[in-house]
């Protein structure tokens, strides 16, 4: 297992692996990474002859007022979890290796991007889609793996694979959660020792959710209004959006028909933390 630092290395490295006929897959993360992350480098170690995984906190997908200066980094400890899993390389690149002056192109993407955190994180998606076009052109992987905790993202970047025409195949891997239920994520650790067992909620009001769903309730507000109950049932939980949307084009809908997409985004304290469940109802 290597790290490196510039477009340079991986280019090379991945050129060879190219000459010896060797399939790549790619695992593009911020770093501080935890089992969901894990799940993906080794669902990508069992498909591919080699395993890249980025380790960049990308400082475009970030608003103004968020965590960019706090997001969590521990390259050592990211080392250690990319080596067991059985990945090949690590990408670390510094912010000015990907972005130097005069960096002045991006991509975005519509409608998948209009609700849910694209509503709420107005330069997000962008963000994302550009770091990704920069990436994918770099590591030039087969295949790349995303966790469907990030549901829209992982419709967004499906959404710019298929409309730019990367030759890249798209893989979703289930949620991690951790045993209490609350999805894994490196914003986890803002938690104080309270607000993680408030943070539990999440999952509970989700699964309140599915259950309806499973029981015949097919009207969206309804689903959504019952949710929201559960959630408020936790005095350290504010609530930013619960919805329900097509899952492939991220677009609300009145009646729970096809895919859907059941989607919250909560405050806890002031941590925002976000949780999903992917239905599909034919009936
Ligand atoms: O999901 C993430 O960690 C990031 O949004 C990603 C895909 C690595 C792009 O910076």
């Amino acid at each position: 297992m290597k790290v490196v630092h510039t477009i340079k290395e991986v280019r090379e490295i991945v050129k060879a692996w190219r000459k010896e006929g060797l399939s790549v897959g790619f695992v593009p993360t911020m770093g501080y990474l935890h089992e969901g992350h894990k799940s993906l480098i080794t669902k990508s170690v069992s498909e591919n002859d080699r395993t890249v995984v980025s380790v960049f906190v990308n400082p475009i997908q970030f608003g103004v007022n968020e965590d960019l200066a706090k997001y969590p980094r521990d390259l050592k400890r990211d080392t250690l979890l990319v080596t067991s899993a059985g990945a090949d390389l690590i990408f670390n690149p510094e912010p000015s290796e990907m972005y130097p002056a005069h960096f002045t192109t991006s991509v975005n993407t519509t409608e998948v991007t209009e609700h849910l955190c694209g509503a709420r994180r107005p330069v997000h998606f962008g963000g994302v889609c550009t770091v990704l076009t920069k990436l994918f052109n770099i590591v030039m992987p087969d295949r790349a793996y995303f966790g469907q905790k990030d549901a829209q993202q992982l419709a967004v970047v499906k959404r710019f694979v298929r409309d730019l025409n990367f030759d890249i195949e798209i893989i979703g891997c289930p949620i991690v959660r951790e045993d209490d239920g609350l999805a894994k994520s490196s914003r986890n650790t803002y938690l104080s020792p309270e607000e993680r067992k408030a943070a539990v909620i999440l999952s509970k009001a989700l699964k309140e959710g599915k259950e309806l769903i499973l029981n015949g309730e097919r009207n969206a507000r309804k689903v959504i209004d019952a949710i929201t109950k559960v959630l408020y049932t936790e005095p350290l939980a504010k609530v930013d959006y619960v919805s329900i949307v097509d899952n492939t084009n991220i677009q609300p809908v009145d009646v729970i028909k096809g895919e859907v997409l059941v989607a919250i985004a909560v405050y806890i304290g002031t941590t925002r933390e976000i949780d999903n469940f992917i239905i599909e109802v034919n009936d």
